[in-house]
């Protein structure tokens, strides 16, 4: 029959995570894998300025009827300000414009095909490591994906590395870079490394592809899209992928943007009759409820000062996790092997375990993370976190 032939590939290394974790039957188990942040109480709560801005939606939106290829342009406006400063000159030159995407990774795979459609022949450059599914939307797009290094075996930022390999990619190549809290390995770029990379960028003419999906969630909001900016302020084109999963916590209501900076604003009107027409044969039109609970809130000073703060909130959450791990592994003797947990950024650290160590964890100990040694802190259980240093040293003796 039709589908006799059809074989069964693997779960998804991070998603499939989710499940191993929930059939786990351990009360004490961690949950370290998908990027999800918890609160104290194990919990990922819809944050309040969300929950008063759907509130105000249920009573106000007059419609569920399509919105553009765009999306809406209230949200448009608002997530390129958020991205690229209220004060940017490129919003002021509409030269900048943002496009509603179902999440970041819908945005990435729109910049995919925009890449393979409009810039043919043009490979993309990532990072080693990089998130995995930059590899396979890549791949699914026909893009020619290419590596520079960045985290080695020794567990640290190359960046020498990184800059010799990106200064032989081929001239008009298309590098993704991500603006902070690296996925997987929460190694971030120092402003200094950031101002090489930009010069390699210049010179070697690349097309920069900035994925921004943690904003908010490393140094802060406006400290976060330093670099983003840095990018914007000097070169004449930019593609930026934002994503409003993880700091406004909207995950399954898949909000996102690609922001496109062009040289002039004809450009960027012929750049966007391009992705419109791309986005009718991938999602047709977006999502609105995460977009339009966005545009509520940034467009509303005290619910975004709320938001602000809930998103601070996380971050120092996250931070405290950090150092606070970094102490219960130092009765151990393991303080200086880990000590790189309290310099990484974001929700994510590379902590050096190997797969086997990773294995280990997971089948004697009930705790979860990536098989690469990626481990989500903000799922970190704070009450625990003696446990958890107990678990990571039996797996390290
Ligand atoms: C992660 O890396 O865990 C998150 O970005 C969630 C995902 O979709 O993989």
């Amino acid at each position: 029959m039709h589908f006799d032939a059809i074989g069964r590939v693997p779960g998804d290394p991070i998603l499939g995570l989710m499940e191993a974790y929930a059939q786990d039957p351990n009360p004490g188990k961690f949950d370290l894998g998908v990027g999800v942040y918890k609160d104290a109480q194990g919990l990922t709560p819809i944050l309040e300025s969300v929950k008063l801005a759907e509130q105000r939606l249920v009573n106000s939106q007059p419609t569920k009827t399509y919105i553009g290829g765009h999306g809406e342009p209230a949200f448009g406006k608002a997530i390129s300000e958020l991205v690229l400063g209220a004060d940017s000159a490129l919003i002021a030159a509409q030269c900048a414009g943002a496009t509603q995407t179902p999440g970041g990774t819908g945005a990435l795979r729109l910049s995919a095909d925009f890449i393979a459609q409009c810039l043919p022949s043009r490979g993309v450059w990532l990072s080693n490591p990089t998130w995995p599914i930059h590899e396979t939307i890549f791949a699914a797009a026909k893009v020619k994906v290419s590596h520079y290094p960045y985290v080695g075996s020794d567990n640290r930022l190359d960046v020498e590395g990184m800059l010799a390999v990106l200064s032989e990619a081929p001239k008009g190549d298309v590098v993704l870079l991500h603006a902070c809290c690296h996925n997987p390995t929460g190694f971030d770029l120092s402003h200094d490394d950031w101002q090489r990379v930009l010069e390699v960028v210049r010179k070697r003419e690349l097309l920069p592809l900035i994925d921004f999906a943690y904003q908010g969630f490393g140094d802060g909001l406006e400290q976060d899209a330093w670099s983003t900016r840095l990018f914007a302020a000097g070169l004449p084109e930019l593609l930026i992928t934002s994503s409003c999963s993880k700091n406004f916590g909207l995950y399954r209501d898949r909000t996102g943007a690609l922001i496109v900076c062009a040289k002039t604003a004809d450009k960027l009107i012929d750049i966007r009759s391009q992705l419109a027409n791309i986005a009718r044969n991938l999602w047709s039109t977006p999502p609105d409820h995460g977009a339009a609970v966005v545009a509520t809130i940034l467009g509303d000073p005290e619910l975004k000062s709320l938001w602000a703060g809930e998103v601070e909130a996380m971050r120092l959450r996250i931070a405290q996790l950090r150092s606070g791990l970094v102490e219960a592994l130092e009765p151990h003797g393991l303080r200086e092997r880990f000590a790189h947990i309290g310099v990484q950024r974001g929700m994510f650290s590379y902590t050096g375990l190997s797969p086997a160590q990773v294995k280990n964890l997971r089948d004697h100990h009930s705790v979860y993370m990536v098989n690469s040694g990626r481990a989500n802190v903000a799922g970190i259980d704070a009450t625990r976190l003696d446990l958890l240093a107990e678990a990571i040293a039996a797996v390290c003796k």
